[in-house]
C-alpha cells in the first residue's frame, strides 16, 4: 500500500465566512488529484461555507473535533454524524463523495485546555469513523517529557487509543507540544525518530500491513521554509499545519514542498 502525502490545515479558532471563502477559492483550482491530499479544517461555524466551495474539488474539509456519542443531551457539543450530514444539506447527489470528510481527534490543545484524555480522544475517533469520517489522531510530548527522555513512552501510551480504529480511515499526527505555535520545529531527525516509533507501535496495534500504509503527519511550527526538510524524512508522510496554514500562499507553498512520489510499504 503506498502512502500519498497528506497536508492538512488546522485553522484552530480563526477565520470568518468571508476568509474561508476567499481562501478556498484561491486553493481549489490549484490542488489536483495527483499531488498530495489536501484537507482544510476551519472552525465548526465555517464548515458549511467551506464545504460549499470545496464540493467537486480535490480539497477535503475537516472538523477540528467531534463528540463521542451519536446524539444526546450534550449542550454545546457536535456529533460526528452532524458533520457528515452537512453533505446532505449542500450536495445531496454527491452524498458519498463530499461533505466534511475528516475530523481531528486528540489535539494537544484539547488535551491541555479542555480535559481531553487518551480515552476520550479515542472514543471521539471511534465515533467519527462510525459516522463515516476519516480521523487525524494527534499525539505528542511536552518539553518536560522530552527532557526527561520520556518521549517514546508518552507516544506509545497516547497511541494506544488507535487500537480498534479502521486504519483505512486514519492518519496519525505527531505534534510535539513544545513545537506548537512556538516557532521551534523538531529537527528532521527528531521527527523521523518519533515517526518510526509510532509506525512500530501502529504495527503492534493495527497489524504490520496497516502500519506500513498509515500516514503519519508532523505538526508543530511547519512553515514554507522548513516543510521540505521535514517531509523528506522516510516516515514523515505529511504535515498538520496551524499558524502557517492561515495564509493561503503559505499553505500552498507547504503543499508544494511535499514529495511528488507516494511512498510504498515495500521500502
Ligand atoms: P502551528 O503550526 O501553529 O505550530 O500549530 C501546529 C498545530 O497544532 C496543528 O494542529
Amino acid at each position: 500500500m503506498s502512502r500519498r502525502p497528506l497536508i492538512a490545515a488546522n485553522w484552530k479558532m480563526h477565520g470568518t465566512v468571508a476568509s474561508v471563502q476567499a481562501y478556498l477559492e484561491a486553493l481549489v483550482d490549484r490542488v489536483g488529484a495527483a499531488g498530495p491530499e489536501v484537507v482544510v479544517c476551519p472552525p465548526f461555524t465555517l464548515l458549511p461555507a467551506a464545504v460549499l466551495i470545496a464540493t467537486g474539488s480535490e480539497v477535503a474539509i475537516g472538523a477540528q473535533n467531534c463528540h463521542w456519542e451519536d446524539s444526546g443531551a450534550f449542550t454545546g457539543e457536535v456529533a460526528p454524524a452532524m458533520l457528515a450530514a452537512f453533505t446532505g444539506e449542500v450536495a445531496p447527489a454527491m452524498l458519498a463523495e463530499l461533505g466534511v470528510r475528516w475530523v481531528i481527534a486528540g489535539h494537544s490543545e484539547r488535551r491541555q485546555y479542555f480535559g481531553e484524555s487518551d480515552a476520550s480522544a479515542g472514543a471521539r475517533a471511534k465515533a467519527a469513523q462510525r459516522a463515516g469520517l476519516d480521523v487525524i489522531f494527534c499525539v505528542g510530548e511536552t518539553l518536560e517529557q522530552r527532557e526527561a527522555g520520556a518521549t517514546l513512552a508518552v507516544l506509545e501510551r497516547q497511541s494506544t487509543a488507535i487500537e480498534g480504529l479502521d486504519p483505512a480511515h486514519l492518519a496519525l499526527a505527531y505534534e510535539p507540544i513544545w513545537a506548537i505555535g512556538t516557532g521551534k520545529t523538531a529537527t528532521a531527525t527528531q521527527a523521523q525518530e518519533a515517526h518510526a516509533a509510532l509506525r512500530r507501535r501502529a504495527g503492534e496495534l493495527l497489524g504490520e500491513p496497516a502500519a506500513a500504509g498509515l500516514r503519519i503527519l508532523y505538526g508543530g511550527s511547519v512553515k514554507p521554509d522548513n516543510a521540505a526538510v521535514l517531509l523528506a524524512e522516510k516516515d514523515v508522510d505529511g504535515a498538520l499545519v496551524g499558524g502557517a496554514s492561515l495564509d493561503v500562499e503559505g499553505f500552498w507553498a507547504i503543499i508544494h514542498a511535499a514529495p511528488g512520489e507516494h511512498r510504498g510499504a515495500e521500502e
